[in-house]
């Protein structure tokens, strides 16, 4: 029989002395890291390494209005730096979920961020219905990247009437004070018109990315590897493509607050959505490797921020659309008669 070896719950670490509160729609989150939907349930299975309220927010597995088994196995295959899902939407449904995860996330003082999906806008209006007034609940996070019956198995946030459609009715359902972010897919042509359709829609704030659209055939069995045929791909292998569309949406909408993620493994990983633009970050098929992931990244970041010189996170997202700035090297001759300096240095504005 194998032995269960049983790791000490990580302490949260003394960092440096850093601001690292983030607003998001007017709520105010105690530091920028998040879990990723459905990839840390709701949170429970990671509290036995680290208390999970010491997390920005902890971001819930996509719920439905019934209890739903996912898809045909196998439902994973690895990828280049990556792994491909199709999971499809397993759950218990929105009212086993109220009574046992959000009521625990509560207890736990963890601040909920709940996923919510359906296949018609009625879904999505009943259970953001089912979510007004309780306890625990921080957001809501409007997963419009997943198939859309109504529309015979296309997706919501391909299009951006769907869109549209999904999340105002989320919006004039949820109670005032609560922020209701869209999930957006990067499978599109044009994501900032997606997110700008959503936010005229009425959504508070973006969550960018879901995974891409993605396939793997064994060479063995000459079929596909995944019972679904086709899955989601995530992993480091999407970062750059992730950073790419918070960077466009950030430039599209200044003022839209972005949760970011997308391969995130590192607290570098984490700076870089951050000065692309995102206000937090969620950290996803990391933590399948690596369950403690969230609290080391937020501790990376920190660092990284503390080793960059700022004082406050706020100050570093979307620096990187700032221009950088010029810096001119002294004259180290200022009355002698050598030319000029041609090559001015470059720096970054901290
Ligand atoms: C196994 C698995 C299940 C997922 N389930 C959901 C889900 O239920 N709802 C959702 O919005 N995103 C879901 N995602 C997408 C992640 O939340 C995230 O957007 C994506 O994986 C990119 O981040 P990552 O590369 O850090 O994992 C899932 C991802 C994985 C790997």
């Amino acid at each position: 029989m194998s032995e269960l070896t049983v790791r000490p719950r990580r302490a949260p670490s003394r960092g440096p002395a850093i601001d690292m509160t983030t607003r998001l729609a007017g709520v105010e989150f105690p530091n920028p890291v998040f879990t990723a939907s459905g990839c840390a349930a709701a949170g429970q299975e990671l509290d036995q390494f680290f208390d999970v309220s010491l997390l920005g927010g902890v971001v819930t597995k996509s719920i439905m209005l019934a209890p739903r088994s996912g898809r045909a196995t196998p439902r994973m295959a690895e990828t280049p730096s990556g792994m491909l899902n199709s999971i499809g939407l397993q759950g218990p449904g929105i009212e086993a979920f109220l009574d046992k995860d959000l009521s625990w996330l509560a207890e736990r003082g963890a601040r909920a961020v709940v996923s919510i999906a359906g296949g018609s806008v009625e879904d999505y209006t009943k259970l953001a219905q089912r979510l007004r007034g309780r306890p625990g609940l921080s957001m809501v996070e409007v997963n419009i990247s997943c198939p859309n019956v109504e529309d015979r198995g296309q997706v919501f946030a391909c299009d951006p009437d769907a869109s549209a459609a999904v999340v105002a009715a989320v919006r004039r359902v949820t109670a005032p004070g609560v922020p209701v972010f869209a999930k957006l897919s990067p499978d599109v042509t044009d994501i900032a018109a997606i997110a700008r359709a959503c936010v005229d829609a009425g959504a508070d704030g973006l969550s960018v990315i879901n995974t891409l659209l993605g396939m793997v055939i064994d060479t063995t069995t000459m079929r596909p590897a995944l019972g679904g045929i086709t899955g989601g791909l995530s992993g480091p292998a999407i970062r750059p493509v992730a950073v790419r569309c918070v960077w466009q949406i950030r430039q599209a909408l200044p003022d839209t607050p972005i949760l970011g993620m997308g391969g995130i493994r590192t607290g570098l990983d984490a700076l870089e959505f951050v000065l692309a633009g995102a206000d937090a970050v969620s950290v996803g098929t990391t933590v399948f490797g690596d369950p403690t992931a969230p609290l080391r990244v937020l501790d990376e970041l920190a660092r990284a921020l503390a080793d960059r010189g700022f004082e406050r996170f706020g100050d570093a997202v979307g620096l990187a659309h700032k221009p950088p700035v010029v810096h001119l090297p002294q004259d180290p001759d200022p009355v002698g008669d050598d030319p000029p300096p041609t090559k001015p240095a470059l720096g970054s504005e901290l």
